[in-house]
């Protein structure tokens, strides 16, 4: 399996819960390592900018609302197949539909305040790593 870097963000909601030590806790079990992390209080431009892609979307006015009422954690994280097994112990975007033991089952409340985001795909990973860290190259 490819060793792959990720993009995670802790977002405000479980910073503001006091949930990032059991969501790191929940990563480095998974054997997904830390290789980059920032503190961030996004604007609500920047927030827009990361999230362009769902631009025109209903929600696409209240997830920025959100991403940008609060310090929040981006990370990179690497391992085997990081991109896969990040949303994999991230859970379904809906807690509700989440399986039991991810991060969303466990610590989030709605859809919308679903805790973390991951990259969902090789070229995504690029992109998003790129806007919270230009000096991190992928692997
Ligand atoms: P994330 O994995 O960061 O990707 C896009 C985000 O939009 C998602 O997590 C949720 O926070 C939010 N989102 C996705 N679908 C909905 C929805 N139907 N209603 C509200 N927020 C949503």
């Amino acid at each position: 399996m490819a060793i792959e870097r990720t993009l995670t963000i802790i977002k405000p909601d479980a910073v503001k819960a006091g949930h990032v030590g059991d969501i790191i806790k929940i990563f480095e079990a998974s054997r997904l390592k830390i290789v980059a992390a920032r503190l961030v209080s996004l604007s609500k431009k920047e927030a827009e900018g990361f999230y362009a892609v769902h631009r025109g979307k209903g929600f696409f006015e209240s997830l920025t609302t959100f991403m940008s009422s609060g310090p929040a954690i981006p990370m990179v994280l690497e391992g085997e197949n990081a991109i896969a097994s990040l949303r994999e112990v991230m859970g379904a975007t809906n807690p509700a539909n989440a399986a039991p033991g991810t991060i969303r089952k466990l610590y989030a409340s709605s859809i919308e305040s679903n805790c973390v985001h991951g990259s969902d795909a090789p070229e995504t990973a690029a992109f998003e790593i790129g806007y919270f860290f230009p000096g991190v190259d992928l692997v």
